[in-house]
């Protein structure tokens, strides 16, 4: 099976700058959520027709597809011609709309069997619906399948109408390729209509059929940002159960927002307000939340993180991230360690059980086992020109207040005296002092 995605149209409704499939369904691109559906049905090559803002589309889609460029936004079944070089006569031919991103592969699974079962020459996917507005409607005739309608060309007495055409057909392709040319665009908007080819192959003489889907939800098309984001809702209220019913807790799943790339493990807890972006892996027996976003980072089983924000990183076993800490880009915090609240880490690699409790910034860090931040610690990484490392050995005990001047090496067991400004290196095992020393002025304050 070949399938043909229609993603050209300007997507007026939208009111943006961006092309309408560009929007994102759980940060997902429409076109790409469809592109993995249509795969994941077997379908072993796909085209995209592109036109408005194509170059654009082009560049965001990275699956390997075939491109078919639509100069002149003439309608569905003037795309569909964009792509018919690709398409030949014994091919069955999906084709779909780059902006109906809930469809599941099962549903195209089972219009498949039903077209091979009927020997159709085409096959239209359709469902009923409480709210048909805008929808082309599927027009029978004693029984039998005729035509669809578009809502435009709507008789009075077939507004009524609640079986939609939800955009997705199969074609044998010699039926398609005849029919295209035939379709004429005297209709209201004066576009062709790729939904014209089912009368014109049914006057051709050949099988045209429905197949009538009883799950409306997943054929919704989005043409404004009210249905873009009522097609999120959907899809994160069918994702979050599919990770409930696969041994994860939420204690409020409306709340939680989980991407498409995203596994979880058995026995994590989500408390209210998790987002949970990009490659993410998260472990068995986590507690994450509230309130806490992790992008493409990876926590291993019973890590711990609330409040917080964890970027492009690394979470050990065990660790407890936050309340209200900032894990940025390239950071491993190792296993059992603690980054608590008003703790920054960016680009640091820590070792197993260290701690870093409060009010601390390591940046550019290379830190060992068994460290203790003193509260207020402070790794001075730039010099206003360049980048330095701060390198602290494993059982190194910093004060609180300690800045910590890059380039700088802390050796095993080293001590830094609270509120000290190390700009040298501290040998294994020594105290370090860098402060001015208290002096005491006696009566200062009742002196004349
Ligand atoms: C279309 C169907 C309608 C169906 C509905 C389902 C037609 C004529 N109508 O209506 O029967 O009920 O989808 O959601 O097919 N596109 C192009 N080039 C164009 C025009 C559109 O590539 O010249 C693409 C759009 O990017 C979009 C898709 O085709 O992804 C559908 O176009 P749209 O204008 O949204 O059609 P609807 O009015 O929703
Ligand atoms: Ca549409």
């Amino acid at each position: 099976m070949k399938a043909i995605i229609l993603a050209g149209g300007a997507g007026t409704r939208m009111k943006s700058h961006l092309p309408k499939c560009l929007h994102k369904v759980l940060g997902q691109s429409m076109v790409d959520t469809v592109i993995s559906t249509v795969k994941n049905a077997g379908v072993e090559k796909t085209i995209v027709v592109t036109g408005h803002e194509g170059q654009m589309l082009r560049d965001s889609i990275k699956e390997p597809v075939v491109f078919a460029e639509q100069k002149e936004l003439l309608g569905t079944g003037h795309a569909v011609m964009m792509a018919i070089e690709h398409i030949s006569a014994d091919d069955t031919v999906l084709v779909i709309y780059g902006d109906t991103p809930l469809v599941t592969f099962q549903a195209i699974a089972r219009l498949a069997e039903q077209h091979q079962k009927d020997g159709n020459a085409v096959t239209v996917l359709s469902t009923i619906v409480d709210n048909a507005f805008g929808y082309g409607r599927i027009i029978y005739k004693k029984g039998r399948f005729a035509k669809i309608i578009e809502q435009k060309d709507l008789l009075p007495d077939q507004m009524e109408i609640k079986e939609i055409n939800t955009g997705i057909y199969i074609f044998s392709g010699r039926a398609l390729i005849d029919a295209l040319p035939l379709i004429k665009s005297q209709n209201a908007a004066k576009e062709y209509y790729l939904t014209d080819a089912t009368e014109i192959i049914l006057s051709n003489g050949l099988k045209a059929g429905v197949y009538c889907s009883g799950d409306p939800e997943q054929f919704m098309g989005v043409n404004t940002r009210v249905q873009l984001a009522q097609a999120t809702e959907a899809l994160k209220r069918r994702r979050n159960e599919e990770f409930m019913l696969s041994g994860v807790t939420m204690i409020d799943p409306l709340s939680v927002w989980i991407g498409h790339e995203v596994s979880i493990g058995v026995d994590t807890l989500l408390y209210p307000g998790v987002i949970l972006e990009g490659k993410t892996v998260i472990g068995a027996g986590c507690v994450i939340g509230p309130d806490t976003r992790i992008a493409d980072s990876v926590l291993e089983d019973e890590a711990e993180a609330s409040n917080s924000v964890i970027m492009d990183s690394f979470i050990g076993s065990g660790a407890k991230i936050g309340p209200f800490a900032y894990i940025r880009p390239h950071s491993k915090i190792g296993r059992n360690c603690k980054v608590g609240d008003f703790v920054e880490v960016k680009n640091s690699t820590i070792g197993d059980n260290t701690k870093a409790s409060h009010l601390t910034y390591i940046g550019d860090s290379d830190v060992g086992e068994n460290v203790n931040f003193g509260c207020g610690t402070v790794t001075v990484n730039y010099d206003g020109k360049k980048k330095h490392r701060t390198v602290i050995k494993d059982n190194v005990f910093i004060g609180c207040n300690s800045n910590l001047v890059a380039p700088v090496t802390l050796e095993e067991g080293a001590y830094t005296a609270a509120g000290s400004t190390i700009t040298m290196p501290v040998p294994e095992n020594a105290l370090a002092i860098a402060r001015a020393r208290q002096i005491n002025k006696e009566g200062w304050n009742k002196s004349e």
